[in-house]
């Protein structure tokens, strides 16, 4: 049958057209197939691990030391104290000169980019343009790393010890430090230079070393003994070829950002100017140890469920299911072979075919216990709030909330969200977001991030802001969403974007609401705080022309008829604002409003400001003030009769600002009874204060009223 059906070549068989000629066979294609190193691999695919341009090749390599510096301090319970040198070796106008000279050397070379052919002679090419050459430091007052582990860990890549156990850290595949020193090896040819200590009265050793390419192995250049201050920690200089930016993707920015999410560390950043700045730690409390735990039953694949089994020749399957499961006990293990029709005294690596299917299938049907808040660590609501404190140390209000534990594919998770609102933050500009996955920011990809894309699909006009349909919120705001989990599902190796799983897209929608919400009653309650202080202004103006009307008439002394006018005067403006509103003002819920929101009667110049104090556009001064019953009818004040235009776009103090959304939504109270009126507006002289009118304190523009039914929003919790 074989000879039949084999294809043949042969040309007569093929009526005589011409086939193509035989290139090479499959032997002699066997002598070219052979394994590719790791690092072989990643010096073609570097873009994959984050180093696919320069800038964000310096952001990666600071982003990978100090992520290793955090975690190595954490797990050795250790107050981390961080030092970040950025040094400029070869300027970029040093370079450019280089580079015009050694042009016509190059020539005919084949010149790759820099460094790609390998170490050899990458030390004499110039950075590509915009580039220049940077010398990389990160000091750390971690535990240190013992002199035997120290080749491995910065030179082979795949070497590390948080890939095979299920605990929250920042680094995950054994990959990051690696390949920052094979990228700045491939582009300048310089070895990395590692000096670490590991405790008092030890030697501190210095370490240069080179990645062989070829063999994912490292290279010991040379080693000796140095002079280490402190009685601890690890110290890692890269020289690499790179661009030092600043924005949304800066070192700057992601120094910044860490800070928020790591109050207990302190930090000490030294720029290529020679800038320095220090970020002292805010709290001294380190985050709780993060507990290891094993797989979790609920997520679990069936390929996965396999090698577990299989992994265990000596065991029965219910014996794997007690020990290598987290919430599985000896009863619930029982119940899922039941359930499987699997004897559960079978030994576990001959759980095959379709007795490994339904064994699967019965995992994901028993009820089994979520997995252990403990295995995730949030940074707290309190301490996220202290954080968003230190980057915007001058916002008005602050929020935040940390969700109950979760699982998604077996793996628990937290997620947290924080808001820093109004101050001093961009009052035109577009919500600022800052995305963290186990207390690491994200700062690039952020469309195909999961975090992103909560925070696009939130109704923010449900929390009086302003927000096209998709987009962010206009508003002086920082969203910050912190994802603390066993696994951080990445899209890429580069660790940049975090994946659209459903059951996290769920958590962090309603983190994002949870803050959103007291955002809004926050505001809620200042705009109607602004406005009953208003509406006393008004009144308090009027009462001593009333009194002295009064007290003329009465022959009073006018002070003795001022006296209960002012009395009477807080008790009857709430009066009028439950009234219009038809409820009591609204308490501030939640947050923590900084001390000049707290004080409404002093609102702050800038920012949210302007929605604390009467909008000051001609359109809003134009609409007539509040005034009691009697003044309106009053044919001198023909204006008062008639409402206001109800929330005209033009009404509004400027489409961008804040006023624009927050502001109260009143119908033209002037119009309308006010039947718990005290006797201040009965009081025979209305038709003064409406001769005033055009002088009086313009009122806030107008908007249609919401009902409670009108939020856009629906919560599902
Ligand atoms: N400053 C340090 N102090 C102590 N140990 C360190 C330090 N830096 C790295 N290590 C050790 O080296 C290992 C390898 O680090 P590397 O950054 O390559 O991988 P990782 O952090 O495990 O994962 P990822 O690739 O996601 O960063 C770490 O797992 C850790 O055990
Ligand atoms: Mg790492």
């Amino acid at each position: 049958m074989g000879n039949s059906t084999t294809p043949t070549t042969d040309a007569e068989e093929q009526g005589g057209a011409e086939v193509p000629k035989r290139r090479a066979t499959a032997e002699s294609m066997a002598t070219r197939q052979r394994e590719i190193s790791v690092s072989e691999f990643f010096t073609k695919n570097r873009h994959l691990l984050g180093f696919d341009n320069p800038a964000k090749a310096l952001l990666t390599t600071v982003k990978e030391a100090v992520d290793n510096s955090l975690d190595a301090c954490e797990e050795a319970g250790i107050l981390p104290a961080i030092l970040v040198e950025i040094r400029e070796v070869v300027s970029a106008s040093d370079a450019a000169k280089n580079a015009r000279k050694t042009q016509g050397a190059k020539e005919g070379q084949g010149a790759d980019e820099a460094g790609e052919g390998g170490a050899k002679g990458a030390s004499d090419r110039s950075p590509p343009g915009g580039a220049s050459r940077f010398r990389v430091i990160i000091e750390d007052n971690g535990p240190g790393i013992v002199k035997p582990q120290i080749p491995k860990i910065f030179a082979k890549l795949l070497y590390g010890s948080k890939f095979h156990r299920l605990k929250q850290s920042r680094g995950q595949q054994g990959i990051g430090i690696s390949a920052a020193g094979l990228y700045g090896q491939l582009t300048t040819g310089k070895p990395m230079v590692i000096t670490s200590k590991t405790g008092k009265g030890r030697p501190a050793f210095k370490i240069h070393l080179r990645i062989d390419t070829k063999r994912n192995q490292p290279d010991v250049v040379s080693e000796e003994t140095v002079e280490w201050a402190g009685e601890h920690g690890t110290r890692v200089e890269i020289e690499l070829v790179a661009a030092y930016r600043g924005g949304r993707t800066g070192v700057a920015e992601y120094l910044e950002q860490t800070v928020v999410a790591n109050p207990h560390m302190a930090l000490t950043f030294i720029t290529p100017k020679g800038e320095r700045s220090e970020f002292p730690r805010v709290t001294n409390d380190l985050p709780r140890e993060a507990q290891e735990i094993k797989p979790h039953p609920r997520g679990v694949e069936l390929g996965m469920l396999h090698t577990m089994l299989a992994d265990s020749p000596d065991k029965s399957v219910k014996q794997v299911l007690v020990d290598d499961f987290s919430r599985i006990s000896p009863a619930v293990a029982q119940e899922i072979c039941q359930r499987a029709k699997v004897n559960p005294k079978t030994p576990a690596d001959r759980v095959l075919g379709d007795d490994l299917e339904r064994l699967h299938h019965a995992l994901g049907e028993v009820k089994v216990m979520a997995p252990p808040a403990t295995a995730v660590v949030p940074i707290g609501e309190e301490l996220l709030i202290e954080g968003l404190k230190r980057r915007f140390p001058r916002a008005d209000f602050y929020v935040s909330t940390t969700r109950p534990p979760s699982v998604y594919r077996g793996n628990p998770f937290v997620v947290e969200a924080g808001l820093a609102y109004g101050g001093e933050l961009p009052l035109d500009e577009l919500a600022e977001i800052m995305r963290f996955a186990n207390r690491v920011p994200l700062q690039y990809q952020p469309k195909a991030c999961a975090i992103s894309e909560a925070v696009y699909q939130t109704n923010w006009r449900g929390y009086e802001l302003t927000q096209s349909k998709g987009s962010l919120p206009q508003a002086p705001l920082a969203i910050a969403v912190h994802l603390a989990s066993v696994w951080v599902p990445f899209t890429s190796e580069a660790k940049e974007a975090v994946a659209h799983y459903d059951d996290l897209m769920r958590e962090m929608k309603l983190a994002i609401q949870e803050c959103g919400r007291k955002l809004g009653a926050h505001l809620r309650a200042r705009a109607h705080l602004d406005r009953e202080l208003r509406r006393r202004s008004l009144f308090e103006r009027y009462i001593p022309e009333v009194a002295g009307a009064i007290s003329s008439i009465l022959g009073m002394a006018k002070d003795a008829v001022e006296k209960p006018f002012y009395a009477t005067l807080p008790t009857f403006v709430r009066g009028l604002e439950k009234d219009d509103d038809g409820s009591p003002p609204p308490p501030p819920e939640g947050g923590t409003p900084a001390p000049a929101a707290a004080a409404p009667a002093k609102p702050s110049p800038k920012g949210p400001g302007a929605a604390k104090s009467p909008p000051k556009t001609p359109a809003a001064a134009k609409s007539p003030p509040k005034v009691p019953d009697a003044v309106t009818s009053s044919a001198k004040a023909p204006a008062l009769a008639k409402p206001p235009p109800k929330a005209p776009a033009a009404a509004r103090p400027s489409p961008k600002g804040l006023g624009a959304t927050k502001t109260p939504p009143k119908a033209p109270a002037a119009a309308r009874p006010s039947p718990k009126a005290p006797p201040l507006v009965k009081a025979p002289v209305p038709k003064t204060p409406a001769k005033k009118e055009p002088t009086a304190p313009p009122r806030p523009p107008a908007r249609t009223p919401k009902k409670p039914g009108d939020r856009q929003m629906t919560l599902v919790e």
